[in-house]
């Protein structure tokens, strides 16, 4: 057993969260729940970045306080992730004292190891990014992200010497090849840091909507300073040593590529200068776009996660969501993908194989379930399909993982085809292939359970299994053979019946 300590982008609560937020979430999620049922320890930590111009904007907007403005805004993120059923450890608010705490003492510690200093500042400023951009980086005068124009700033700030961390960064990168993925986000960071790395402001005296700066009350943090120290702040760094130094060493920070640049140089560079290692895993995914253009808050083309699960159920989104796309790519949502990911991979496939089985089962063997063959062809097939799984769900590839769970349903179906136990007599031949067929389906709801949690629990209850896929605690529930039904099987209804395209 080993810790997983997994963590998400804490979002900025000035609207609410749409699909592109969900798919962070679901990933984040599905490998929590992999992490657990391989009994490792877990924690799973998100939450809300409340902090910054552009809160402080929207609240004013909204003619309230900052703070009344965020009140009502985080619990709408903490509601949503219920609903799509988010298995979150902690929940942190930026606002929260907690935070103050680990955020003062964070920067105290870079400030005494001499690399913050203070300098008048001009900048070009990206309000949604809350980021500084050079000239040069600009597109026409806009953020190469938001494509809306960067506003000039000029205020004396604290500066964080982050130049002096360029050759440390590199050598990090070199010793730790694996610590920033996939490859190409990677090589993208690389570039970043290849071009030349420039000191950064690090405070504000415009606003006082932020965590004021300890040796200097004028000054609030800028808010990505304040934001990315809630991964530390969650696991009481310089407050409990003991629990920091537990978890600090499996941090695992899921991301979308927008971000790259904050958690790949700035974040490792803080922590060295700190004194503390920089983040051991950094996983970036790409983009949900719709008809080829980032899914965005600004951009009207939003679409509700609640919504969809209402229409489509929830784990059949929460499927899509991981099936679709590469994990580390970009992908293109549509209602037309998933709808037909939904007919061909639970109706059709899944579904169908759950309702031939117990049918079956109901009808020739009175609902009493056979057990699995020892050395069947399917159980080897079966085997590497699940050592396959394993493999993909440990180095962050749910697709494969899926890809080969699925495998494992194809060729199942492929056989009772072939053999027809519909057409069978009761005898060996028939508790054989039915027999074969719940094996594989036992090991489908486990290793579909990180995705699915909920429908797989149900085809668990239908095979005639007690508790839930998840119970296991270990993967040696993995190994072939294991299916032993406790109750009579009956015939359900259809787990996903087929939809229209509309
Ligand atoms: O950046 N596709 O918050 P944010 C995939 N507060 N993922 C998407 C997405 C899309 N179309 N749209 C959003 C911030 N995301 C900061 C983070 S962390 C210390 C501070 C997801 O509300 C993705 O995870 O803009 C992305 O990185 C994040 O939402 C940005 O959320
Ligand atoms: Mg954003």
């Amino acid at each position: 057993m080993s810790e997983f300590f997994i963590t998400t982008p804490i979002y900025y609560v000035n609207d609410v969260p749409h699909l592109g937020h969900a798919y962070t979430m679901v990933s984040a999620d599905a490998l929590a729940r992999w992490h657990r049922l391989a009994g490792d320890e877990v924690f799973f930590l998100t939450g809300t970045d409340e902090h910054g111009l552009k809160i402080s904007q929207a609240a004013a907007e909204n003619n309230m306080s900052p703070k009344e403005w965020t009140d009502q805004l985080s619990p709408r993120f903490q509601n949503a992730w219920q609903k799509l059923n988010i298995s979150y450890d902690d929940f942190i608010r930026t606002t929260e004292k907690r935070h103050y705490v680990t955020v003062q003492s964070f920067l105290q510690s870079i400030y005494d190891n001499g690399f913050i200093y203070k300098d008048k500042y001009v900048g070009l400023y990206c309000v949604s990014c809350e980021a500084y951009y050079q000239e040069s980086e600009l597109i026409d005068g806009n953020c190469p992200i938001h494509n809306r124009p960067a506003t000039l700033m000029e205020e004396d700030n604290y500066f964080f010497k982050l130049s002096a961390f360029q050759e440390r960064l590199l050598d990090w990168y070199e010793v730790a090849p694996e610590a920033v993925r996939p490859a190409t986000k990677r090589n993208e960071a690389l570039g970043f840091i290849r071009q030349g790395l420039q000191d950064i402001s690090i405070t504000r005296t415009s606003i006082d909507w932020g965590v004021p700066v300890p040796w200097d009350d004028k000054h609030v943090f800028y808010v990505w300073y304040d934001a990315l120290v809630n991964y530390l702040t969650a696991i009481d760094f310089g407050r409990d040593q003991s629990k920091f130094e537990k978890w600090w060493p499996h941090v695992h920070h899921l991301i979308g590529k927008d971000i790259i640049r904050f958690h790949c140089i700035w974040w490792p560079a803080m922590c060295m200068a700190a004194g503390i290692e920089p983040p051991a895993n950094i996983f970036a995914h790409g983009w949900l776009l719709v008809g080829g253009e980032k899914m965005a808050k600004s951009a009207g083309n939003k679409v509700d996660p609640i919504e969809l699960a209402d229409e489509f159920g929830l784990d059949a989104v929460r499927y899509y969501l991981l099936r679709d796309t590469v994990f580390g790519s970009d992908g293109d949502f549509t209602y037309e993908a998933l709808t037909s990911r939904y007919n061909s991979d639970l109706a059709n496939n899944l579904g169908n194989l759950l309702q031939r089985v117990t049918t079956v089962v109901a009808t020739k063997l009175d609902g009493k379930a056979p057990s699995p063959v020892l050395d069947s062809k399917l159980g080897q097939f079966a085997m590497v399909a699940v050592n396959k799984a394993v493999d993909s769900w440990n180095q962050i590839a749910p697709q494969d993982a899926l890809e080969a769970i699925w495998s494992m349903i194809h060729e199942t179906n492929a056989v009772l085809e072939d053999v027809a136990p519909w057409k069978l007599e009761p005898g060996e031949e028939l508790r054989n292939v039915l027999g074969d067929a719940l094996e594989v389906l036992r090991l489908v709801c486990i290793l579909s359970y990180p995705v699915m949690p909920e429908a797989t629990s149900r085809v668990w209850g239908r095979i005639g299994l007690p508790g839930s896929p998840s119970d296991g605690g270990s993967l040696d529930v993995l190994s072939w053979g294991r299916y032993r039904a406790e109750s009579i099987i009956e015939k359900g209804s259809p787990l996903f019946p087929r939809r229209k395209f509309s």
